[in-house]
């Protein structure tokens, strides 16, 4: 395998499908395919956000990067490893390189465990420290985050939603990773208390050299958060490039639907709501061809027999659209 020392996450024809089961007998013979075929790469230090609908694969995509769920075909690369090829031990050891904060953290942390325990236990698995250090570790973690040493020996229910998000965050950066899943890190906040918290990301990343693959389905935050942005559609990634060229120079049908549908902090300027028209289609059985192509305002014939594939735009730019150039 040919070493790329700027990658620090490789997926190469990822697919998780989810076996359906349905019948008197419950046996599996349909599948959710919630991640189809994906292939991107991250780079070390950036921000990669993957946007889309609810329900299109993003949470599917994060956790199978790590492992969390088994891929059902396809590669991960992780810092120049496979994890698909790996013993188990060697994929525990590179697990303290890769960590998740969950979308709500209200049901996140451990609700009878102390702050100490929670932000302490990567520690307590992965290390042999003494009690003492993991204390010194996770004081000096939770200051990382805005928290105080007084915060160690409380309960998840004493904290507001933001705090709490800042001890999962805690949590996550204590083992010093490499790279982070944040998923929908803010979704479930007060819109005040979001901006602090993704701001507290963008200093982390700086200070721990962290690279972060940012699931949302809110466009707003993508301008905050992201270096580059992915844009997926009912298990596939339909548009990938840079933030500037995704945000000034969508290529796909969707992405420019979905970036219409941004709402606009202007009182006096109202952008009409565009959201795609009609329904999501349902992941067991995708339309043949271009799977956007039943919501699509400028579908033809082809779109409904040939899946289009990712070509180049522009330089790290790529879109599967069969009509990207002339509309
Ligand atoms: N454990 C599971 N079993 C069956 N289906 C699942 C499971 N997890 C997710 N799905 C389905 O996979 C699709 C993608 O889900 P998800 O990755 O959670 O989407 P998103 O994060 O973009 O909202 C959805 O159709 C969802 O219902
Ligand atoms: S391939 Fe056809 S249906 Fe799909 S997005 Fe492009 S124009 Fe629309
Ligand atoms: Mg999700």
């Amino acid at each position: 395998m040919a070493v790329n020392n700027d990658v620090l996450v490789k997926i190469n024809s990822l697919k998780k499908y989810f076996p359906v089961r349905s019948g008197i007998f419950l046996r599996a013979k349909k599948y959710v395919r919630a991640v189809d075929n994906v292939s991107f790469t991250i780079k070390k230090n950036e921000t990669l956000a993957l946007v889309g609908e609810s329900g299109c694969g993003k949470t599917t995509i994060g956790r199978t990067i790590l492992h969390l769920l088994e891929p059902t075909d396809g590669e991960v690369i992780f810092d120049n490893k496979n994890l698909t090829k790996i013993s188990k031990d060697e994929l525990k050891e590179l697990r303290k390189g890769m960590q998740i904060v969950f979308q709500n953290p209200y049901t996140s942390l451990h609700p009878r465990k102390l702050v100490k325990d929670i932000v302490g236990e990567p520690l307590k698995i992965h290390t042999d420290f003494s009690s003492v250090e993991i204390l010194r570790r996770v004081k000096e973690t939770l200051e990382n985050v805005g928290l105080r040493e007084e915060h160690m020996y409380r309960y998840p229910h004493e904290f507001s939603g933001g705090q709490r998000q800042r001890i999962a965050v805690a949590r996550a950066i204590i083992l010093r990773p490499k790279f982070i899943v944040l998923d929908e890190p803010t979704s479930a906040l007060d819109v005040s208390v979001q901006a602090r918290i993704l701001n507290l990301l963008n200093k982390l990343k700086e200070e721990l050299s962290l690279t972060y693959l940012f699931i949302t389905h809110d466009l707003a935050v993508v301008d905050y958060m992201a270096d580059r942005v992915a844009v997926m559609y009912l298990g596939k990634v339909v548009e990938i490039g840079k933030k500037d060229d995704i945000f000034k120079r969508p290529a796909h049908p969707y992405t420019r639907v979905l970036e219409a549908a941004i709402p606009i902090p202007d009182p006096f300027f109202k952008k009409e709501r565009i959201l795609p028209k009609g329904e999501v289609p349902n992941p067991v059985n995708p339309p043949k061809g271009c799977r956007f192509h039943t919501r699509c305002d400028y579908a033809v014939d082809k779109c409904k027999e040939l899946e289009p594939q990712l070509e180049k735009v522009d330089d790290e730019h790529y879109v599967a659209c069969h009509r990207w150039k002339e509309i």
